[in-house]
């Protein structure tokens, strides 16, 4: 990057944009090095895995807050917005709560007593919850996850009133994936929160989370999308971008291919009126490609904006340039 050029932190802080990544507070707490790039390159950070029900619940009646309160402290000493991620999914749930042994009204308390106590501890602090994440599954029908076989579609109505009784101003999201562009599942995305805004249901946003892994949704897809999920009245913002490649992708064209995904996608979002890109991961070295599940063996390990030796990629520039 040249000296001259401004940061993409301080060109989006200019622009009123947020610029964000995922955080892991493992790293956060031993490397001097992933602080310092978090702190020159965004202004926004999400929790990749501390504030999900399994790391804040070891046990039933138990909460460990230390390492999200860790991530959260150091986005307030740095000035940055931080996006709660995730108060409801189907996964990343603590052992005591699967495999199932609840009645129905037994997880509703659970789920409530879950929404009041995380949301309400980080009030003022979090300034967007993804509520729920993923409840729509892949053909467009609801997920069934066990939140929903138990507790029906009306989980997720509950869940997001229940976060805004104890956080009020924070803007409350719900979170997909495969939902980015025009489609099936994107089409039933749109039907669902379009029926929560019409019951006066307390949603605020769509989270695109924008996983391009060797598939990528065309950018005037994705601004159409966001554009008739504004015309709601819903704020969107992409929350887990990454642009991943198969692994017999030859290097120089896959860096040529994602440079230009990258900048194309950030254009398109930004001016179809979202108001955050977050990508899921601060720098290649801490991508989840590279660990989760058969990620490492499907796809190149490179997918973000920066380097695993935190320097810039030419993405990097291609988003900043998007954002001038
Ligand atoms: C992933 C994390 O990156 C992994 O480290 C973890 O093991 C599993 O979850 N959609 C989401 C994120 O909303 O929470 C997921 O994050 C990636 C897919």
């Amino acid at each position: 990057m040249a000296d001259a050029e401004p940061s993409l932190r301080e060109l989006a802080d200019d622009e009123d944009f947020l610029i964000g990544t995922c955080v892991r507070s493992s790293a956060l707490r031993g490397d001097p090095e992933y602080q310092d790039a978090l702190r020159e390159h965004y202004n926004a950070v999400t929790c990749e895995g501390e504030m999900k029900m399994g790391a804040l619940r070891p046990s039933r009646h138990a909460f460990d807050f230390e390492a999200a309160d860790n991530v959260v402290a150091f986005a307030e000493e740095n000035d940055m917005t931080v996006r709660g991620h995730t108060l409801v999914w189907h996964m990343s749930n603590p052992d005591w709560l699967t495999p199932w042994t609840h009645t129905g009204a037994q997880l509703r308390d659970i789920l409530r007593e879950h929404v009041h106590t995380v949301a309400g501890r980080y009030r003022g602090q979090v300034a967007a919850w993804d509520v729920v994440n993923e409840a729509v599954d892949d053909d467009g029908t609801m997920r069934e996850s066990f939140w929903f076989r138990k507790l029906g579609a009306s989980y997720l109505d509950r869940a997001f009133q229940w976060a805004h009784e104890v956080a009020p101003d924070a803007d409350l999201y719900y979170n997909d994936y495969g939902a980015d562009g025009l489609g099936e599942k994107s089409d039933a995305v749109y039907d669902l929160v379009e029926g929560m805004v019409d019951r006066g249901v307390p949603i605020d946003g769509v989270g695109l989370q924008m996983h391009a892994l060797g598939e990528r949704p065309d950018p005037d897809d994705v601004a159409a999308n966001v554009e008739r999920l504004r015309d709601l009245g819903l704020k969107v913002q992409v929350t887990e971008m990454d642009v991943a490649f198969s692994r017999d992708t030859p290097a120089e064209e896959a860096r040529r291919k994602q440079t230009r995904y990258y900048g194309d996608l950030a254009s398109a979002v930004r001016e179809a009126g979202a108001e955050a890109l977050v990508v899921w991961g601060a720098d290649d070295g801490h991508s989840w490609v590279r660990n989760w599940r058969d990620l490492p063996d499907r796809f190149r390990g490179d997918p973000l904006l920066l380097d695993e030796n935190y320097e810039p990629k030419p993405a990097y520039d291609a988003v900043r340039d998007a954002l001038r």
